[in-house]
């Protein structure tokens, strides 16, 4: 099975600017890619100007395609505004906001303090608001239609998960905003969705999440009922398909890509999948045996 082909016809995208926040690495990085190569302008924000300039070039270079780098945290609503000018100055319009900035660490809870707390929080949920936000006010005083906001979310979103608590708290904040908005301004011509990815190895997630040895102590891929972890092309392809015009009529979903992962943690019954298969006979026996006693 091919998993690493490209979905889209070349011309999918074309004519379309897309936002991308945390564009110049990890899987924003991979969605630009592929976002170029079906003929869309993209704009890659972050921190780091340098890096993003940097991936401007080796992208241009790659797919042909136009690229904006802009600095801007997303934590500060002045350098959103500022960022939403300097994107329409470039290319006239943006379609697309595809909120993928965010940050992460593992700790115990009390461990963190409330500084650190507010920092997830401020990058993953307000920075999402405050991109959204200033995005929004600008397509419905401009009245421009068939907007797409795209947001990456974590399946920890309605689970919870210990140990990334402001991550999965601000995620969970990030989804209530996808469902609601995707009602209220339909009437404006938007449409919100959101991406679950389950593992999907990057330098920026991993070595933070996953220091050390402790990659190989907890494999991530074992925890998948497919067995591996996520090819960023696999990603690429389901966000080209949810900001582009074959998805139209598809608003408020989340659609998660985990190979299955967080329903294996979750259904009751799902460690039987130890069992050997040839312990099957026997415990059913058992069973049996069990009938009208
Ligand atoms: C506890 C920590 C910490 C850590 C920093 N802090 N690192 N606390 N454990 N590992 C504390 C600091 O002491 C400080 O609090 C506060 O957090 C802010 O730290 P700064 O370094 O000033 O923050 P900043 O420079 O803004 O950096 C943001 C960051 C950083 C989140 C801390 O890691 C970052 O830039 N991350 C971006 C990339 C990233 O995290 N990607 C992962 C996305 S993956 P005090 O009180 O001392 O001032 C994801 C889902 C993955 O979201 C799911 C995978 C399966
Ligand atoms: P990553 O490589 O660490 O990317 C995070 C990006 O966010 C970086 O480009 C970073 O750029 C940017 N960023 C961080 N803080 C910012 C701020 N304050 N303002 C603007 N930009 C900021 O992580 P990734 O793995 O690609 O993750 C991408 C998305 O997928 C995230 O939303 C993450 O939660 C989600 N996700 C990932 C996985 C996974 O397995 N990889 C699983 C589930 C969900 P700068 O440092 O230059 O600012």
């Amino acid at each position: 099975m091919d998993y690493k082909k490209k979905m889209l016809r070349d011309d999918a995208l074309k004519g379309k600017t897309i936002v991308v926040t945390g564009g110049g690495s990890g899987l924003g990085k991979a969605m630009t890619t592929y976002f170029l190569e079906l003929g869309a302008n993209v704009v890659i924000t972050s921190r780091n100007i340098e890096k993003l300039q940097a991936v401007k070039i080796e992208l241009e270079e790659k797919t042909g395609g136009n690229v904006l780098p802009v600095q801007c945290d997303v934590r500060h609503y002045d350098q959103v505004e500022a960022m939403v000018k300097a994107s329409v100055e470039e290319f006239g319009k943006v379609d697309v906001l595809l909120n993928n900035a965010a940050g992460n660490f593992i700790s115990p809870t009390e461990r963190l303090s409330a500084n650190a707390f507010d920092t997830i929080i401020d990058i993953v949920l307000k920075g999402t608001k405050n991109c959204t936000l200033a995005f929004g006010k600008h397509w419905i005083d401009k009245k421009e239609i068939d907007k797409v906001v795209l947001n990456i979310v974590t399946t920890y979103a309605w689970t919870g998960s210990a140990y990334v608590v402001p991550s999965a708290t601000a995620k969970a904040g990030v989804l209530a905003l996808t469902r609601s908005l995707a009602v209220e301004w339909a009437k404006y011509g938007m449409r919100f969705n959101a991406i679950a990815p389950g593992p999907f190895p990057t330098k920026g997630a991993w070595d933070r999440l996953l220091p050390g040895d402790l990659k190989e102590k907890f494999d991530l891929a074992k925890k998948v009922p497919l067995k591996r972890v996520g090819e960023h092309q696999e990603l690429a392809n389901l966000a080209a398909y949810l900001v582009s015009d074959f998805s139209a009529y598809v608003n408020g979903e989340v659609i998660t890509i985990d190979g299955g992962e967080w329903l294996k943690g979750a259904g009751q019954m799902n460690m039987l999948e130890e069992i050997p298969e040839e312990m099957w006979d026997m415990l059913e026996a058992m069973i049996r045996s069990k009938k009208g006693k």
